[in-house]
């Protein structure tokens, strides 16, 4: 079965573009979204690449993006705050370890706040949420999602901290992950819309990578006491001060 037989199968989507290679599929994904009229875009875009020449990471960061691997971004129109978009990621990075974990042996897959996907403390996926905000609305989220499935050597500047699926031993079919991937996102994301994190906080407490240990971030340094239900980071500071960080990357 083909990868859009594949998800067509498990989800219902306004369009879904296949490439085999592409910039980056948020960008596209983004495109599609910005140009469609509302009635067009009642359900999911998906967004698919063998390879990206541009992808995007976190903070103006690049992905790299060779041939084989995961490069998927999925474009929705959730009924949500503008405030509510930033633990989406959070959402996203909880699928994607379910995915990654139903390939190994062993359930390991852990989040690094906000959004990265890390197995014995290596990085195997990332998560990239953009919104596109209407006045006082959401008109719609991509969710871009890398994952490495087949690469076994990464540039030197990442290669004591990445990881894939290959590296890992696993043997999995690119088009299956993919399609878990979407039906994933959409359930969850449809999950969200209803009742934020709440039903989620448990899993995001056992997948903690960071949690009881030192972190900084933000200019705030302490130890890292797990996810408040609106997707902060509680940080407690050496003088008992919790902090609620919002933003940026725990070092
Ligand atoms: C990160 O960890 O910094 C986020 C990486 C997100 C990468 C994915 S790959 C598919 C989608 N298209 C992009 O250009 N970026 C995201």
């Amino acid at each position: 079965m083909n990868v859009i037989a594949a998800i067509s199968k498990r989800v219902a989507c306004s369009d879904i573009q296949v490439f085999d290679e592409h910039p980056s599929t948020n960008e596209q994904a983004a495109f599609l979204a910005g140009k469609m009229a509302d009635d067009a875009f009642a359900r999911p875009l998906v967004v698919i690449a063998d390879r990206q020449t541009a992808g995007r990471g976190r903070s103006g960061r690049s992905w790299h993006s060779p041939a084989g691997n995961v490069y998927l971004s999925v474009a929705l129109r959730p009924n949500v705050a503008p405030s509510a978009l930033p633990p989406l990621a959070l959402v996203a990075g909880l699928v994607v370890a379910r995915v990654v974990d139903q390939r190994l042996a062993t359930a390991r897959a852990r989040i690094k706040w906000p959004n990265d996907v890390l197995v014995d403390g290596k990085k195997i996926a990332g998560v990239l949420v953009e919104g596109q905000i209407r006045g006082s609305h959401v008109r719609a989220v991509v969710i871009g999602v890398g994952v490495n499935v087949v690469s076994e050597s990464f540039p030197p500047e990442i290669a004591d901290r990445a990881t894939s699926l290959a590296v890992l031993g696993a043997r999995c079919d690119r088009d299956e992950i993919l399609a878990d991937l979407v039906a994933g996102l959409v359930e969850a994301v449809t999950e969200y819309e209803r009742t934020g994190l709440a039903a989620l906080l448990d899993e995001i407490d056992r997948r903690d990578a960071v949690r009881g240990t030192r972190v900084a971030i933000s200019g705030v340094t302490g130890i890292a006491e797990g996810v408040a239900p609106d997707g902060r980071l509680r940080v407690r500071s050496d003088d008992g001060t919790v902090h609620l960080v919002a933003s940026g990357d725990v070092i």
